[in-house]
């Protein structure tokens, strides 16, 4: 069981009805035994929705709820809008106001060995075209686990503060950081007008240790890690109670600024250094694979002695010009890496495997874990990929098996030690029908001829897991992000049949006439209210975001984006789509096959959805309780190139292929590998063939890379 199968809501309201309020006010122990009740429950919703890691089990929790449900019963003037037992899903720090980055928290892609950082370099070579000869400086420091925070001063003086969220808006978290003494309030001398200082906030070992053996002192439940601990600590509603719990800043990267007071990555943590910030004293500039490799083991060789946990180091290209025109490829930039340490391993026993039903049918083996503590974290349940993975393995319920943990990844089942294994164990015999609706479970075969890894339950939305899951991703944070409609409220309201499909949750407050929300179990008139104000000001979405939760199989965030990007309104992705499934042999299908990133499997996909008639009954009923599905907003406007269409080809002399792309795309335009009617500019170097006959043929406009550049650059 999860916590989320167990919501605050389940618990709201219980007893209230049966506890008649008192006539005295509460005392002064009574409001202290409040406030420490909200608190501890507030910490331990944080811990477990933040950090996927409870603080206390779920009869610790209970124990809590229900004291706090009945002292609030008892004495009502205690009861305000924030308490938790008020709390619809328990969102992590739902008290917070929201921010919007104004640049991206980014986050990093992993290199877990000497060949994927050897490939790292490769590709930044080839991206940036640089000769063997040309000195590639690396910037490296420390990776700090704890969590990532946003600074941002407007002339020297620190403005606001926040957590990084999605990494598009985080929480206003202002007050708790300006208690850290790594953080100056405001920052000496002549400093550029706007500057976002980034970094991570962490908790030292000493002072994770001083707080658990306090909390444990005071009969409270003590933090997992010092990451958890840190994020609990500043994401407290009560910035005194930050202050207590010691925490600490790194700075190490920056967000929006006016102006940079250096051209490398070093020079500005210098600069960040001379203006009070805590820069990690291991930071290094390594200018060859061999002196990278030499950085990673010397700080993992001192992992131990360190003050602070780190689970690996992270390099950055040093020349800032450099970062620039290296771009990001979707949410990491191109130019940065972690390359983390070995995951930690723990053996226990293999209890059970179940088997869940993913949203496109796909049946996921579960193993269900004697509880076993892997690098400070209690896992019960460890991810078995597929049923080749457990036939491979040879993995037999009742088998003590290997596990390893590596960052926020779901643990994963390593290996069985044979020696172990009990007798009268039996090869696990994977289902071929769905467990949840009996229909068949098959493997498709691909177009290579291979059997597809994935067995997946044929029976659409005839099963209930497959409706649910749907549902649960179609309001989950990526996509529609209905607060106080989690996974535990779906699955309620489509037992009930209330809600089987995404336009019944946008009817739900016109049923409430009927449905009387109010008076159940979970539910509060404040929480009601909130639930239907979520639910209208999710009426208006933008278009990547509804794509996404389409819940489309191959259709993820980055895939939604580029559609989005492409067609820029839902009108004309819908006319596309239409008109591919129409005349699979025409235009519009070559189009979308054309756009880069898409390939045939998504456009199948696509097409396969909107030939569904369920499908398109089921899009117009959504559309119909919807506002506007916003157009897709270009990153750049302003520049020359947005919204055009453009295709390269022949050689380019002063930029990679990859490298025009991004810089493209960077100004707003959608790059495509073939010429077309839609076509606005092909760019045409040596050696450019029948693309550039075709965009003659057609009167597209043609530049050379050096018009290209020169339109691009303003010139
Ligand atoms: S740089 C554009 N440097 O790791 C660069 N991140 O896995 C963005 N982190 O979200 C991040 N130590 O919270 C950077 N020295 C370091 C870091 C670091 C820890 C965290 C950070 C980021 C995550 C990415």
């Amino acid at each position: 069981m999860t916590r989320d199968d167990k919501t605050s809501e389940d618990r709201a309201g219980k007893d209230r009805a049966t506890e008649a309020p008192a006539t005295v006010p509460a005392d002064d122990a009574t409001r202290s035994r409040h406030s420490k009740l909200s608190i501890e429950i507030l910490d331990a919703n944080k811990a477990y929705y933040a950090a996927s890691s409870p603080l206390m089990d779920d009869a610790a929790y209970d124990a809590r709820f229900q004291e706090l449900q009945a002292l609030e019963a008892r004495h009502p003037e205690l009861l305000t809008d924030d308490s938790p037992t008020q709390r619809v899903g328990a969102a992590p720090a739902a008290g917070f106001a929201k921010v919007r980055h104004a640049r991206p928290m980014l986050s990093l892609g992993n290199a877990f060995s000497e060949e994927d950082v050897a490939e790292f370099l490769k590709r930044i070579r080839r991206f940036l075209n640089l000769d063997e000869a040309e000195e590639l400086a690396i910037c490296a420091e420390p990776k700090i686990d704890g969590l990532s925070a946003s600074l941002r001063y407007e002339r020297g003086r620190l403005v606001q503060g926040a957590t990084r969220g999605d990494g598009l808006e985080g929480e206003d978290v202002t007050r708790n950081l300006r208690t850290l003494d790594d953080i100056p309030d405001v920052l000496p001398g002549d400093v550029p007008d706007v500057f976002e200082v980034r970094g991570e906030v962490y908790m030292s070992k000493p002072a994770f240790q001083a707080l658990n053996e306090a909390q444990m002192a005071a009969d409270k439940p003590a933090y997992a890690n010092p990451r958890n601990a840190a994020s609990g600590s500043l994401r407290q509603l009560d910035p005194g109670i930050t202050a207590r719990r010691k925490l600490n800043f790194f700075a190490y990267s920056w967000g929006e600024v006016s102006a940079l007071p250096a051209s490398t990555q070093s020079g500005v943590l210098q600069a960040l250094d001379r203006w009070g910030f805590t820069v990690n004293p291991l930071t290094r500039n390594c200018t060859s694979l061999a002196e990278i490799m030499a950085f990673y083991r010397d700080v993992e060789t001192r992992r131990a002695t360190l003050d602070h946990d780190i689970d690996g180091v992270v390099y950055k290209v040093d020349r800032l010009d450099w970062q620039d025109r290296l771009g990001f490829v979707s949410r990491s930039p191109r130019f940065a890496i972690a390359h983390k340490f070995p995951a930690e391993q723990a053996s226990t026993i293999l209890r059970g495997i179940d088997i869940q039903v993913g949203r496109t049918g796909a049946l996921t083996p579960v193993a269900r874990l004697e509880p076993v503590t892997v690098g400070g974290v209690v896992v019960s349940n460890a991810t078995l990929h597929n049923e080749d993975e457990i036939a491979r393995k040879d993995v037999r319920i009742g088998d003590t098996v290997t596990l390893q943990r590596a960052g926020d990844v779901i643990p994963q089942i390593v290996g069985v030690i044979i020696e172990k294994r009990p007798e009268g164990t039996e090869p696990f015999v994977f289902p071929t029908v769905c467990p949840v609706c009996g229909s068949h479970a098959v493997r498709d075969t691909r177009a290579s001829g291979e059997l597809d890894v994935v067995r997946r339950c044929s029976g659409g939305l005839v099963c209930a897991a497959q409706a649910t899951e749907r549902l649960k991703h179609f309001v989950s944070r990526n996509a529609f992000d209905i607060e106080g409609l989690g996974a535990k409220q779906i699955e309620a309201f489509f037992a009930a049949g209330e809600i089987t499909t995404p336009a019944e949750i946008f009817t739900l407050p016109r049923r409430n006439d009927d449905l009387k929300l109010e008076t159940r179990d979970g539910f509060g008139k404040t929480s009601v209210e909130k639930l239907f104000k979520a639910i209208d000001e999710r009426r208006t979405i933008a278009l990547d975001r509804f794509l996404f939760a389409l819940g489309i199989r191959h259709v993820g965030q980055t895939t939604a984006r580029t559609l989005a990007a492409t067609y820029r309104t839902l009108p004309a992705l819908l006319d596309a789509l239409n008109a591919a499934v129409k005349d699979p042999e025409g235009e519009a299908h070559q189009d979308l096959i054309n756009i880069d990133g898409i390939g045939p499997t998504v456009v199948t996909e696509l097409m396969e959805f909107m030939a569904e008639e369920h499908n398109r009954t089921v899009l117009d009923d959504l559309l119909g309780e919807l506002r506007e599905v916003e157009p897709f907003e270009a990153p750049a406007q302003d520049s020359p190139v947005a919204g055009k269409t453009v295709v390269f080809t022949g050689t380019l002399e002063t930029m990679t292929r990859d490298e025009a792309k991004a810089r493209a795309e960077s100004l707003g335009a959608r790059v495509s590998g073939s010429v077309s009617k839609k076509t606005d500019i092909l760019v045409a170097g040596p050696g450019a063939g029948s693309k550039a006959k075709k965009a003659a043929e057609l009167g597209i406009l043609t530049l050379t890379e050096q018009a290209w550049l020169d339109l691009v650059n303003g010139a």
